[in-house]
């Protein structure tokens, strides 16, 4: 390329990451400006997006978004693969990217029964573990992790998908209940207040716009209060499509949930624009679909009216978030462009799926610019005498 395209090329690129004439009101809003009195905007990286082998993705998350999740890096098969052996290195390239450009870190996850390595449930002679000895496990991973990360971390998932789906039971079948019972997240949480002071601790699951899924969280987040389990805030993990779950529920979520005094996090947010058939909501990472290319229609471009359908959800969602910007302290992106987004595997391995604000060249989508406005307008509203 000869230079004088390359220098058209980034001029290109850096007019298309500001807000069109016609909806300038600062030519230079990015996400985290535009909402940084409402609500940190936050995006979940992988470690290789930003350990120096990505200069536009960490340039990018660096300039739009004010927190970060990383995306794997703090499970538990990640750190502490092995018993007695953990990983930090990964996970630390967030503690110093965060420090370096001023963002808040997210903690994902301390106790989940996804991610978690065979060897955590299991005792001596390969029978299952027991109840004392996974507990000790249980503190001895979340005393580790929690304190090498106390200057860090401003919260941590606690708890990540306890609950069940659908079935008659509050909680999920998982080797956690199992073993230790259903008061594995009252230890959970108190182990972790042991080792964090000052985090705010977290309840995280998805689907919980669904009216008998969001009983149950309430459920369980009230009983958990009067016992005095010290949770500051409940996440909504927001796996959201082009139409479903409807807005209201949305809204009830974040009503009900507020309603328990806690902080109410969306922390995992995307709009999936592929058809699908059936298990929608259901976002356990163990789920597997039939693949079809009929389910793939979007693998060369995403039409424009499905681009403008997106924008258009986006804006109503934060819209949303805006009305409850007393109650909701974070809206975090679950990837930071459409090419590393998990629903391009998600639940059918190899699709293409446009579910981001940034498109795979890294460029802002109508999406963007549709949040963006929504941020500006009630800025504007707020200034008006
Ligand atoms: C996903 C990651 O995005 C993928 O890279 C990984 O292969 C599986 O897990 N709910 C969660 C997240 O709480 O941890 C999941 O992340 C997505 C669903």
């Amino acid at each position: 390329m000869n230079p004088l395209s390359l220098s058209r090329l980034v001029v290109m690129a850096c007019l298309a990451w500001s807000l069109p004439a016609t909806h300038a009101v600062e030519p230079q809003a990015t996400l985290r400006s535009v909402f940084a009195d409402d609500f940190l905007v936050g995006v979940a990286l992988g470690s290789y997006q930003i350990n120096g082998r990505v200069p536009k993705a960490e340039e990018v998350a660096a300039k739009q978004f004010s927190a970060i999740t990383p995306e794997n890096e703090f499970k538990w098969q990640a750190l502490h693969p092995a018993p007695g052996r953990y990983e930090f290195k990964s996970a630390d390239v967030f503690a110093n990217f965060a420090k370096a450009h001023d963002m808040k870190l997210i903690g994902h996850t301390l106790v989940w029964h996804s991610q978690t390595p065979d060897w955590v449930f299991k005792g001596d002679d390969g029978k299952p573990a027991t109840r004392e000895q996974l507990l000790e496990r249980m503190r001895e991973h979340i005393r580790t992790v929690a304190d090498r990360y106390k200057d860090s971390v401003k919260g941590w998932d606690v708890v990540n998908e306890a609950l069940s789906d659908g079935g008659p039971e509050l909680l999920r079948d998982s080797p956690w209940r199992r073993i230790i019972g259903d008061d594995f997240l009252d230890h959970a949480f108190r182990f972790a207040r042991e080792a964090a002071p000052n985090a705010e601790l977290y309840y995280n699951d998805y689907g919980l716009e669904d009216p008998r899924k969001r009983r149950n969280c309430v459920t369980l987040l009230k009983g958990m209060i009067a016992r005095g389990v010290p949770i500051t805030g409940v996440g909504t993990q927001s796996h959201f499509s082009l139409d479903r779950p409807a807005l209201s529920e949305i809204e009830k979520t974040i009503q009900d949930l507020s309603t328990l005094g806690l902080k109410v996090m969306v922390t995992e947010l995307d709009v999936d624009v592929l058809p699908a058939r059936g298990g929608f909501g259901n976002a356990d990472i163990n789920r597997r679909e039939q693949a079809d290319p009929a389910l793939d229609p979007y693998k060369a471009v995403l039409p424009d009216e499905v681009q403008q359908k997106q924008a258009k959800r986006y804006a109503e969602l934060f819209d949303v978030y805006l009305r409850h910007r007393k109650s909701v302290t974070r809206v975090t992106l679950w990837g930071l462009n459409d090419g590393f987004s998990w629903l391009n595997h998600f639940p059918i391995r190899g699709r293409t799926n446009h579910a981001l604000l940034i498109d795979r060249a890294m460029l802002p989508k109508p999406a963007f610019f549709a949040v963006l406005k929504e941020g500006q307008k009630k800025r504007e509203e707020k200034k008006a005498p």
